[in-house]
């Protein structure tokens, strides 16, 4: 049992198949403020955030040949939620307690794409979901 490593709800991400349809669908059906899509060419996809007033939305749309979400998108091809992101004080220190624990941490912790340390884990070790920890 590890005390409160987990923090805030940063993000829920949703892969999309279509960014600009998906953009228009959350600005014009439900009156959201959608950013501008941000490629992120370290990750393999581009990023769209909607800002709620208590946590975000992440449309992921892949990018380039050889993107990470290609396959859950062939899996779900309308779309779907691709993974859930929470704070944590020190992802580093996080991924360990959890590997040590026995999860996968999906390789080691990069820059995400709001520039602050992120990692990933398995979603076959938490409840079918894929979690990402990023730094508070
Ligand atoms: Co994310």
């Amino acid at each position: 049992m590890t005390a409160a490593m987990i923090g805030r709800l940063n993000h829920v991400a949703i892969a999309v198949p279509d960014l600009a349809a998906a953009s228009a669908l959350y600005r014009d059906r439900l009156g959201a403020t959608v950013s501008a899509p941000v490629a992120q060419p370290d990750h393999g996809v581009t990023t769209v955030f909607i800002e709620l007033p208590n946590t975000k939305i992440e449309l992921i749309a892949p990018l380039g040949g050889n993107s990470p979400i290609a396959a859950f998108l062939e899996r779900n091809p309308s779309g779907g939620i691709h993974h859930i992101c929470y704070e944590v004080a020190d992802v580093a220190a996080a991924a360990r307690d959890l590997a040590a624990g026995g999860a996968r941490v999906l390789g080691s912790v990069k820059i995400g794409a709001h520039g602050k340390p992120v990692v990933f884990v398995h979603p076959k070790d938490f409840l079918g979901t894929l979690i990402e920890l990023e730094q508070a």
